[in-house]
């Protein structure tokens, strides 16, 4: 499988920028050190000083090159140590004129040991699933607008506490999960009626984890369904982000059509991403019992692996429309 070429060249636009950036903050940087300490400029002067020097034994090609240029090389490491001397003294890291990386790793280029680097790589797939994810405008929610008033405190619920209890743990749950992700992770599952918070909830933890730098992908399941057919179901480049994602929300599983081949899609990303230790979260209208004649045996115990929250209450949707 592979992603779309264009996202690799997006992906060379933004490594490319960041090499721009970088280097003008070290010329940012070369300027401001030679105004304050002259000495430094000097060091430096004479440092690439010994770029000409080097230049010149090679075209001289003396029978004693090798000796001079080691003695070079002893010259040049002599003076950058002498640059960092005198940079720390003055109170500056010692690698404040050293070139500058996001990444270590392949400095910037993309690519270490022929291969494209995992830098380079996050970034594709950033770039795609923000592409997929564009429909649904995954900051709107948040766990702060997320309010437990909706949710009566006089009557017990059929889980025993009163609903605005049961969904006061919920979000806490909910954003425990968000703060504390990491890979590997749990995967959860939210049930309950209509109109009670679940996908208000997805979408807080997506908007989390996003902003936590994971890459997120959030769909409801009959909208991701008509996506995979598109690629007729095989191994396309939304199915295989699917089965990547560091985090999958499913929103609304069970609405889409009832069809074997969709049971069976399911299926397999939901076990390809457990197989990988990878966490979905998946929301549903369905009860455990329509959930199990919805899908096959081997999905609902899938299903029940799953940190499970029961939403409870009544339809906020109609609440807040009655505001
Ligand atoms: N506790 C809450 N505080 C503020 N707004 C809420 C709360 N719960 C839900 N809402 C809002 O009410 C509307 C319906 O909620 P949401 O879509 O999350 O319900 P749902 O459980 O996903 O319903 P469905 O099963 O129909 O998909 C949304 O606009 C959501 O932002
Ligand atoms: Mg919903
Ligand atoms: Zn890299």
């Amino acid at each position: 499988m592979g992603f779309d070429s264009k996202y690799f060249s997006e992906a060379e636009n933004e490594l490319s920028d960041i090499r721009l950036r970088n280097s003008e903050i070290l010329d940012r940087r070369a300027e401001e050190i030679s105004v304050k300490l002259p000495e430094i400029a000097e060091l430096r002067r004479e440092l690439s000083g010994t770029l000409g020097k080097l230049i010149a034994i090679i075209t001289e090609r003396a029978d004693d090159a090798r000796e001079k240029i080691s003695a070079l090389e002893k010259e040049n490491l002599a003076l950058q140590e002498r640059i960092r001397t005198v940079l720390i003294k003055n109170g500056y890291p010692s690698d404040y004129l050293s070139p500058i990386y996001n990444c270590k790793l392949c400095r910037d280029t993309g690519i270490v040991d022929d291969r494209y680097c995992s830098c380079f790589m996050d970034i594709v797939k950033r770039r795609a699933a923000e592409k997929l994810n564009s429909t649904t405008p995954l900051k709107l929610c948040t766990f702060d607008d997320f309010s437990l008033a909706y949710y009566d405190d006089t009557l017990p619920t059929e889980l025993g506490p009163t609903a605005r209890k049961v969904m006061a743990a919920n979000l806490e749950t909910c954003r425990r999960y968000a703060e504390n992700f990491h890979l590997p992770y749990k995967s959860l599952i939210m049930r309950g009626k209509t109109g009670l918070g679940k996908t208000h909830l997805s979408l807080s933890i997506a908007s989390e984890v996003l902003n936590r730098g994971y890459n997120v992908i959030y769909g409801s399941v009959p909208d991701l369904l008509r996506k995979l057919d598109k690629e007729k179901f095989e191994g396309g480049e939304v199915l295989d982000m699917l089965e990547t994602a560091d985090l999958l929300i499913l929103d609304d599983l069970g609405a889409e059509m009832d069809n074997k081949l969709y049971v069976s899609v399911l299926y397999s990303l939901i076990n390809a991403r457990m197989n990988a230790s990878l966490p979905t979260v998946i929301n549903t209208n369905l009860t455990i019992k329509e959930l199990e004649k919805k899908y096959d045996e081997r999905l609902g115990s899938r299903f029940l692996t799953m940190e499970e929250l029961i939403f409870t209450g009544s339809d906020v949707r109609v609440q807040k429309g009655a505001e």
